[in-house]
């Protein structure tokens, strides 16, 4: 089986996505699939003709960040950056479903994003600021 992850990178060039584990423990290799958060290294090229497929290059580039990516850096949310990527397109499908979530509703999103360098506080923080400010979305 190709997962999505490898094409994504090793032949659409798309290297925002990261793959740590490779097996569905860390979360960095998150896109957004038909509006869901998932994890690319497990999911099959063949299930994915006719679905949307969001990676971190769909929301902007440097300089064109997302509100959300905008947020981040301003408050320091990551050190590394590794697992960044992932955080972002879990945090996008949660705010979209949900524009004010509770810190819990965040902790849940973010159950499956595993990083070792920031203790996650500085991402609560972002998006409790981006859910107050209403700027989520462009
Ligand atoms: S690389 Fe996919 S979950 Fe770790
Ligand atoms: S910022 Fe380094 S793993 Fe998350």
């Amino acid at each position: 089986m190709t997962p999505l992850a490898t094409i994504l990178r090793d032949s659409l060039g798309l290297r925002g996505t990261k793959i740590g584990c490779g097996n569905g423990e860390c979360g960095a290799c998150t896109v957004i699939v038909d509006g869901r958060a998932i994890c690319s290294c497990l999911a099959p090229l063949g299930r994915m003709p006719g679905r949307s497929i969001e990676t971190v290059e769909s929301l902007g580039g440097p300089d064109d960040l997302h509100p959300l990516q905008r947020k981040l850096v301003e408050r320091g949310a990551f050190q590394c950056g590794f697992c960044t990527p992932g955080v972002v397109m879990s945090l996008i499908a949660l705010l979209r479903e949900r524009p004010d979530p509770s810190d819990e509703e965040v902790r849940c999103a973010l159950q499956g994003n595993l990083c070792r360098c920031s203790g996650y506080v500085k991402l609560l923080e972002a998006v409790r600021e981006i859910a107050r400010e209403g700027s989520h979305e462009r």
